[in-house]
């Protein structure tokens, strides 16, 4: 990480099938290159076809996941793992089952740590043990947020209990049933656990995504949009379906 701004490279598809499956390739060529990788992962409706696209390149032969281990962004406070909304759900549901990674290859905050400040401080001990992480996968919040990196972030951030924005809580509420409400508190990993990673793949796709993507890489680099910190990493890529780089025209 330097104090410089990088451009990340950028690729700019179709639409979100053809993102998926360019990020997945990606996965792929990187378990290709170092079977026993360690993999960044991430959550959110985004990230469901990229998992299974991936899950179709293992299937076809010549990569496998055996060797590798991963670290998860991040996880809501109060939900155990068998809740489907909880993030540990989401990776058994829609990476472990079908990829064939065994679970227990799979580090994520938990969310139901009795004191929630040590199981963050844990976690970045994890990290710090474990990593450093060959490929970190990102998703975009649409209010630029990476991991759940909200707005005020700071650079130097670690992996640390945070409050959510209110948009991130309404933005979440539709994966939440009637009722039921999004946890006002998760666990993430910084900004600073995230830009350690060797490399950065960050998958944004949607009309919804647009203004982000756009404050990402063309506005101030700052804590107003977390994502825009990437531009101190040597070596992001963004993949992008047309309609979130709808606001890039030159
Ligand atoms: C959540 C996650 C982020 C994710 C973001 C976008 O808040 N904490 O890691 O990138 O949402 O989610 P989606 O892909 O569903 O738009």
């Amino acid at each position: 990480m330097t104090e410089h701004d990088h451009s990340p490279a950028v690729t700019i598809l179709d639409d979100a099938a053809a993102a998926s499956e360019e990020a997945a390739r990606v996965i792929a060529a990187t378990l290709r290159d170092r079977p026993d990788a360690v993999l960044g992962l991430a959550t959110g409706g985004t990230m469901v076809p990229v998992y299974a696209s991936l899950a179709r390149m293992i299937a076809a032969g010549g990569i496998a996941l055996a060797r590798a281990r991963s670290f998860n962004l991040d996880e809501y406070v109060g939900l155990p793992p068998d809740h489907p909304q909880s993030y540990r759900h989401f990776m058994n549901t829609h990476f472990a089952t079908p990829t064939g990674m065994d679970p227990a290859r799979m580090d994520l905050p938990s969310g139901i740590a009795p004191d929630p400040q040590a199981e963050a401080a844990r976690y970045e001990a994890a990290l710090a043990s474990g990593g450093p992480v060959d490929l970190q996968l990102l998703g975009l919040g649409g209010n630029g947020h990476i991991g759940f990196n909200e707005p005020g972030s700071s650079a130097e951030s670690r992996t640390r209990v945070v409050t959510l924005d209110p948009r991130t809580v309404k933005d979440n509420a539709r994966f939440f049933g009637p009722g039921e409400e999004v946890p006002a508190r998760a666990i993430t990993m910084g900004i600073a656990s995230i830009l350690a990673a060797r490399r950065i793949l960050l998958v944004a796709t949607g009309p919804g995504k647009a203004a982000a993507v756009r404050a990402m890489l063309r506005g101030p680099v700052g804590p107003d949009c977390p994502a825009s910190f990437l531009r101190r990493h040597l070596a992001v890529t963004v993949i992008l379906d047309r309609a979130a780089a709808a606001d890039l025209t030159p």
